[in-house]
């Protein structure tokens, strides 16, 4: 990393990171090399995690994202409107929620969050293979996908599988962790349409609504790998930012350190065993016209690691058959509340995030597509 460090204290950014980038070895390269000091690139100019706006109150307050016991579906009586009620209320206020009693077996959580650390922890020349940053590939690894965009470089490395739609050729998988990405996302695609459901008629739709809006035909799977940082206080393990699919199903660890920005606070989302954390991203607040929230999230950096997380986006990517249009849903406009967004296509959004240098403090990604 010396060798972009110029004698009077100038440094030439873009040289340094692309000499980060071609070791094609991430961030867990730098803390296997024994670092102690963080290179330039992953200091960010104003960090402000210690800001007393940004500090989180949720152990002072008890306050925390809702939780929805999806055990009581199918029973008999009000539980599913009950369950309908709060992921509306959720949707509405928080953006996010958890859902525990979904029936997913924990050996298959613990298997897949153990997948995803042996890939980012195996022999660093099978792993390079897998290291690139074109994003029409289905299978592919890096260190934050907008590395040459954002102006804040993250202390995380990522694995990302576009799962759906199909056709996914398993042998393109990394073999460490192909059979448990394969089975999780059986148990992923029930829970994703048992979400649609409970968030279609929360919004006072028929069930097979969002689902039939193919809503529920992207997947996009996201193994992050938070290795641990010797100077915390310096970087973001992810800087803050939203979502930009319809629904996210989010697994943590349990190291902890994700926080949501709720009513001007930003609260801890403690790690809940078994539970999923659910969030909703961009293309659902633009279809529901603002009605549901795609909430701001971040994760901290820490001194303790690895942590590991798996997120599965119900998103479109950028390939070609992503055509449908999206605006937002003609049943929840009316003359008192009209259309706040033009149509638009989900790829447009997609590269506008890969490209684009967002400052999520400031502004949505969604601004762009106001009518
Ligand atoms: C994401 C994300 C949170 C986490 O991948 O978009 O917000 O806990 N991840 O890693
Ligand atoms: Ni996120």
């Amino acid at each position: 990393m010396m060798e972009a460090d110029h004698e009077d204290g100038s440094y030439d950014r873009n040289k340094e990171l692309k000499l980060f980038d071609e070791t094609k070895a991430g961030v867990k390269g730098l803390v296997d090399a024994g670092l102690t000091k963080l290179p330039k690139i992953f200091v960010h100019d104003n960090h402000k995690v210690n800001d007393s706006s940004s500090s989180s109150s949720s152990s002072a307050t008890n306050v925390s994202i809702p939780v929805i016991d999806l055990g009581s579906l199918h029973e008999e009586g009000n539980s599913r409107h009950e369950i309908v009620q709060k992921v509306k209320d959720a949707g509405e206020k928080w953006g996010f929620f958890q859902v525990v009693n979904h029936k997913i077996p924990q050996s298959i959580l613990d298997e897949m969050l153990d997948g995803v650390r042996k890939f980012h922890e195996q022999d660093a020349e099978v792993k390079k293979e897998f290291y690139s940053r074109d994003i029409t590939k289905r299978v592919f690894y890096n260190t934050n996908f907008n590395f040459y965009t954002t102006s804040e470089v993250n202390w995380r490395d990522t694995l990302y599988c576009l799962l759906a739609p199909g056709p996914l050729d398993p042998h393109q998988l990394p073999s460490i962790c192909r059979d448990v990405i394969i089975e999780y996302l059986d148990h992923i695609k029930k829970l994703a349409l048992t979400l649609l459901e409970l968030l279609s008629e929360a919004l006072g739709l028929e069930g097979n609504y969002l689902k039939d809006i193919d809503c529920g035909e992207g997947i996009f799977m996201v193994g992050n790998y938070y290795p641990p940082c010797p100077q915390p206080e310096l970087t973001w393990g992810l800087s803050s930012h939203t979502d930009l699919g319809f629904v996210t199903i989010l697994l943590q660890d349990q190291v902890g350190g994700l926080q949501v920005f709720h009513e001007n606070q930003w609260f801890d989302i403690t790690p809940f065993p078994g539970a999923f954390i659910v969030n909703l991203g961009d293309m659902m607040q633009l279809i529901t016209n603002d009605k549901f929230m795609s909430a701001k999230h971040r994760v901290v950096a820490q001194k303790v690691g690895p942590r590991v997380s798996v997120s599965c986006s119900l998103r479109q990517h950028v390939q070609d058959e992503c055509l449908r249009m999206y605006g937002p849903i003609k049943e929840l406009v009316t003359k008192e509340n009209p259309p706040i967004y033009k149509e638009m296509k989900m790829p447009d959004l997609v590269k506008l995030v890969y490209t684009t240098k967002l400052d999520y403090d400031i502004s949505s990604p969604l601004k762009h597509f106001r009518l």
